[in-house]
Order: structure tokens, then C-alpha cells, then sequence
């Protein structure tokens, strides 16, 4: 039963119904408004889906990367344009070299389904995407201490299987970056939801991850 509905969620229409109906594109706002994006800002974003947030972003130039056909297709038919480009892809270092540095990397609803390795590779490739003093926002559904049942519930329940302490997403940020920092978002929805919202700034060591996650 829970399968089934989760499976439903992979038809682009009731995704962007259920994520709006409990309030999850709020979420999604707040990371944007953190970004502070301006006009003519190159922004990436991957695992966009259906990019339902696009609507919010100011004239920048944009690539979503999603693994997902029907998202790709849904997000490419409503937003599609002048300087967005939607690629049913998964970004790796050969897109380096054709999109310009980016301003702001954003990881919504991405690192929890990704395998620590996966997570390397795509934080690794979007150190090396970001223009110097670009950003990378992430938010994804965790675990903490004295949540709310029903939010605790949802976090475990999460079609992601890596669904992480705000611990364990941090390491993983630090291994790439400088600068990590976030905080727990716990009143953006109209159910009870915490999500980790993770700021991560100033590439460091860059792992070399050119020939895709470990396996
Ligand atoms: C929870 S959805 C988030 C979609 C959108 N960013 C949002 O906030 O509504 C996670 C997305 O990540 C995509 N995805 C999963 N693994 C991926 C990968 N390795 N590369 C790109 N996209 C991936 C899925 O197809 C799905 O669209």
C-alpha cells in the first residue's frame, strides 16, 4: 500500500499536487530566498523534477538535471525557454566544460536518495561547477532527536533510502567544503515534517571523482 502510493508520486502531476498541498513548496522558497538569486545569475539545479519552483526564480539562466524522463519532460513542456536548458542526465564532469560557473547549486530533495558515494560525486562535480563565491543549498527530510511522531514517521517513510541525521549530511558537505553550515526547518509544512536545510560555501578539497561514485 505504501509502495503503491509512494510509486504514484513518480507521476509529475501528483507530485507537484502533493508537494504543494502539504506545503513542501514553501520549503523549497526558503531555500530559494537564502540564495538571494539576482537576474543574470547562473544557477544549476540538480534533481530538479518537475522544477515546480521555477516560477519564484528571477531571470537566470538555469539547467535542471533529473534522472527522471517524465519529470524532464513535464518540467521542460511548462518552463522550457530562452537560457533554460532541462537534461535528462545525470551531472557529472563532462558537463563542466558547456555550462558556464555557477552562482548557486541547488540539491532540493536530492542528497536523501543518494548513496554516500553518489553524494561525493555530485558534491564534488558542483565544487568544481560553482563560480568563485557560489553557493550550494540542499534540503532534504532527516532524523532528529525529539521530532514530532508524524515528522519522524514521514522521514522514515520517504521514498529516499538515505534519510540522514543532520550529522551525517554535514560530514558528507565537509568533505567537499569549507564552509557548511544549516539548520533544521520544522515549520514550513502543513503537517509535521523536519527537513535539513545545508548552506555549504568555499569548495576545499575536492575529491577526484571522474570516473562516477564508487560502487
Ligand atoms: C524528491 S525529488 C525532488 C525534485 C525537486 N528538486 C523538488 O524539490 O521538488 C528527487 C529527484 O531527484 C531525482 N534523482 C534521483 N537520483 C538522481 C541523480 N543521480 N541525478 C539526478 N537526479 C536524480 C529524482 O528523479 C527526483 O526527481
Amino acid at each position: 500500500m505504501l509502495a503503491a502510493l509512494k510509486g504514484l508520486l513518480g507521476h509529475e502531476a501528483l507530485y507537484v499536487a502533493l508537494q504543494k498541498g502539504l506545503g513542501a513548496d514553501r520549503l523549497r522558497y526558503r531555500c530559494l530566498d537564502e540564495l538571494a538569486l539576482v537576474d543574470g545569475d547562473t544557477i544549476i539545479d540538480v534533481g530538479c523534477g518537475p522544477a515546480y519552483y521555477f516560477g519564484r526564480l528571477p531571470k537566470v539562466r538555469y539547467y535542471g538535471f533529473d534522472t527522471s524522463e517524465k519529470y524532464i519532460a513535464h518540467a521542460r513542456k511548462r518552463w522550457g525557454g530562452d537560457q533554460v536548458e532541462f537534461r535528462c542526465e545525470v551531472f557529472g564532469e563532462q558537463h563542466l566544460g558547456q555550462i558556464p560557473p555557477a552562482n548557486a547549486i541547488l540539491l532540493l530533495g536530492l542528497l536523501h536518495h543518494l548513496s554516500d558515494d553518489e553524494c561525493r560525486h555530485v558534491l564534488s562535480v558542483s565544487a568544481k561547477a560553482l563560480a568563485p563565491g557560489g553557493r550550494v543549498i540542499a534540503v532534504d527530510p532527516t532524523l532528529v532527536p525529539g521530532q514530532h511522531p508524524i515528522s519522524r514517521w514521514m522521514s522514515k517513510n520517504d521514498r529516499g533510502e538515505y534519510v540522514r541525521t543532520p550529522e551525517g549530511f554535514v560530514a558528507l558537505g565537509r568533505e567537499t567544503f569549507a564552509d557548511v553550515d544549516g539548520e533544521v526547518v520544522d515549520d514550513a509544512t502543513r503537517i509535521p515534517t523536519s527537513h535539513w536545510m545545508m548552506r555549504m560555501r568555499t569548495p576545499a578539497l575536492v575529491p577526484d571523482t571522474t570516473d562516477g561514485p564508487r560502487r
